[in-house]
């Protein structure tokens, strides 16, 4: 019922052109033949958006267009965006116009008026011509390029070298520990091994190696999405009926989907300090050594592959739509400092290296705050769960008072054709509360709660099979997680600033909620189908693979599509198949990775300070 209401409401909405008119509306993205007009003497390509007028005052296709536009998952037709061979296309405006960009402006201007419309350039991405391609082929190499190299060398070779030592060394109390951690085969066993006859309290963990890795098949599917609105796409209107079809409230009402990893990172931070602390006293001089060991955890994967766009990314490939990438890299290498300590979401926050990194440092700034809190509280834990409820009841009120003030909008207000464009550069809304430490604040305050409370009950022998209630509520929490996503389908046209507020102050909080549910009954061994499937042997290494398939399935990805000389041409199946593609090779890149980068750098770590 709920369903069906939803799916008119959003079926009835946004306007539809015949494909006859459709077909009037002057074409969105165009590229000529990059490769053919560069290897001409004196070829000169340009790429840019325009912005179109119309040249009488009641023109009726311009009028299509900006009633086409209205509708979110719709473009903005009033744009066009170019990639001319201008040489080719406008030769004998090279006489006149000595101004690279003023041709192509003047080359734009020409087709628009063909069209009956005017047009006003944007922005001009690039203007290159032969001799600056050429130029372009041969890279030289500069410092950060060579020491990166240096760096992936040097990995490769200790890898090697203690590779040998512990095939070689038999094993015995004097094996270096040291060494051993760089060694492939051990680490391969440890990326592939099973926990599950250790720690009954441990082993009830497992489930949520398989939540992890289908949370993250999630995103990728979701950014997968992304490349054919940031890029030049052949038929958008294929991708723009796609948008629009009301299961895909689901994608765009999903994004809260990564307060689920926010949620069991605190989670499991909290839990193991408080194990801890049933052998060792906990106190704040563990501080040091808990933040290192974060910072070991996440910073080599990290540092590797930011290092890796800022320096080869950009000059491994060329083409028309390549400017992304090289937009993308130059922000890697002005931000890579911010990325060595976490504050790249804080700083210059439009400027973005890898979109998915603000994530890291969302996750890290939490983590400071979570570790110290988690300490202070052990020391109180009769009042803990007290004082964590009041903690996020505070800090949803503050967001949303924030949300208020400031205008922010939920995401899902957000979702439209024009921003995915621009990956949300510029928008507040984005920038200040989605991707900042304090949106998701309340979703780890959960997560530490629900760390108190499960280790409290585990204290006290509490059996969760014996309270109905809450294992029937547990069983319907995915069922509850789908309908609160599509309930969105109700605020999605429009509402008032203070609902606005209330749905950014809320929705986080509420998603949380209902993931904790279902984390408490996983982690209490409440059978349940979803248990089961989530704990499946298989996920468990690919599990450990999280950070490394975050990073780079956005590499991997947008080096395939910004490479293509063609725009991207949309449909069902190839969308599918891309994604299935990048997943598989995101999850086999990763293991290399994880073996020879990651779990080394923990390895030593816990040598060390064992
Ligand atoms: C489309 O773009 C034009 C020009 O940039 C802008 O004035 C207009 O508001 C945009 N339309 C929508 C619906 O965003
Ligand atoms: C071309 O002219 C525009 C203004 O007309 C100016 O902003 C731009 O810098 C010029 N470009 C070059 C390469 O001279």
């Amino acid at each position: 019922m709920w369903l069906v209401l939803c799916l008119l409401l959003v079926l009835v909405s946004g306007k539809e052109l015949t494909d006859e008119e459709y077909s009037r509306l002057p074409r969105l993205f165009h590229l000529d033949d990059y490769e053919a007009c560069l290897a001409r003497r004196g070829g000169l390509y340009c790429l840019g958006t325009f912005r179109l007028a119309p040249q009488t005052k009641d023109d009726e296709v311009y009028r299509m267009m900006v009633e086409y536009s209205k509708t979110p998952q719709h473009f903005n037709r009033t744009r066009v965006h170019r990639g001319y061979c201008v040489s080719a296309r406008c030769p004998e405006s090279e006489r006149s116009e000595r101004n690279e960009s003023s041709r192509f402006e003047r080359c734009v201007e020409r087709w628009a008026q063909s069209q009956g419309l005017r047009a006003a350039p944007q922005v001009i991405e690039y203007c290159r011509t032969t001799e600056q391609a050429r130029a372009r082929k041969t890279t030289e190499l500069d410092t950060p390029m060579i020491i990166f190299t240096a760096v992936v060398f040097s990995l490769l070779f200790i890898n090697v070298v203690c590779t040998a030592y512990d095939v070689m060394t038999p094993d015995s109390k004097k094996k270096k520990k040291l060494l051993v951690a760089w060694s492939m085969r051990s680490n391969w066993r440890r990326l592939t091994a099973h926990y599950e006859d250790g720690d009954p309290r441990l082993a009830a963990l497992t489930p949520l190696q398989g939540l992890r890795v289908f949370i993250m098949l999630l995103v990728i599917c979701l950014h997968s999405g992304l490349f054919y609105n940031m890029l030049y796409t052949h038929n958008t209107r294929s991708f723009e009926y796609m948008m629009k079809l009301p299961i895909m409230i689901l994608a765009r009402n999903g994004t809260s989907l990564v307060q689920v990893f926010v949620l069991m990172s605190s989670f499991l931070l909290a839990y193991n300090l408080l194990l801890h602390s049933k052998t060792h006293p906990l106190g704040f001089h563990m501080i040091p050594k808990i933040w290192l060991n974060r910072i070991i955890r996440l910073s080599p994967l990290h540092l590797m592959t930011v290092g890796f766009a800022a320096t080869w990314w950009p000059v491994l490939n060329d083409g028309p739509m390549w400017y992304v990438v090289e937009s993308s890299a130059g922000a890697c290498r002005r931000k890579f400092w911010t990325h060595v300590f976490y504050v790249n979401n804080l700083v210059n926050p439009d400027d973005q290296c890898l979109l998915q990194t603000w994530f890291l440092a969302v996750d890290m700034q939490l983590f400071l705050v979570t570790s110290v809190l988690t300490l202070l509280l052990a020391r109180w834990r009769d009042r803990a769960l007290r004082v964590l409820a009041v903690m996020v009841v505070a800090s949803s009120i503050v967001n949303g008072l924030l949300a208020y003030y400031f205008e922010w909008t939920p995401m899902l207000y957000l979702m439209t054709a024009e921003h995915y464009r621009t990956r949300y550069r510029g928008v507040p809304s984005f920038k200040w509360f989605y991707a900042s430490p304090w949106g998701s604040l309340p979703a780890s305050l959960i997560g530490l709660f629900l760390a108190f409370l499960h280790f409290d009950l585990q204290e006290k022998g509490f059996k969760a099979e014996n309270h109905k209630w809450l294992v029937r509520f547990y069983h319907c929490t995915i069922p509850l997680v789908f309908c609160f996503v599509i309930s969105g389908a109700f605020i999605e046209h429009g509402t008032t600033r203070l609902l606005g507020a209330l749905y950014v102050a809320l929705e986080r909080p509420i998603y949380s909620i209902i993931c904790t549910v279902c984390l408490f009954g996983m982690v209490n061994n409440v059978d349940n189908i979803a248990r089961r499937f989530y704990a499946w042997r298989g996920f468990h290494a690919l599990g450990r693979m999280t950070l490394a398939a975050l990073m780079l399935h956005w590499l991997l990805e947008l080096s395939l599509h910004a490479a293509s000389p063609l725009p991207l041409a949309h449909s069902y199946y190839g969308f599918t198949y891309d994604y299935v593609a990048t997943v598989t090779l995101t999850y086999l890149l990763s293991v290399p990775f994880a073996v020879m980068v990651e779990i080394p750098f923990q390895k030593m770590f816990a040598a060390i300070f064992a």
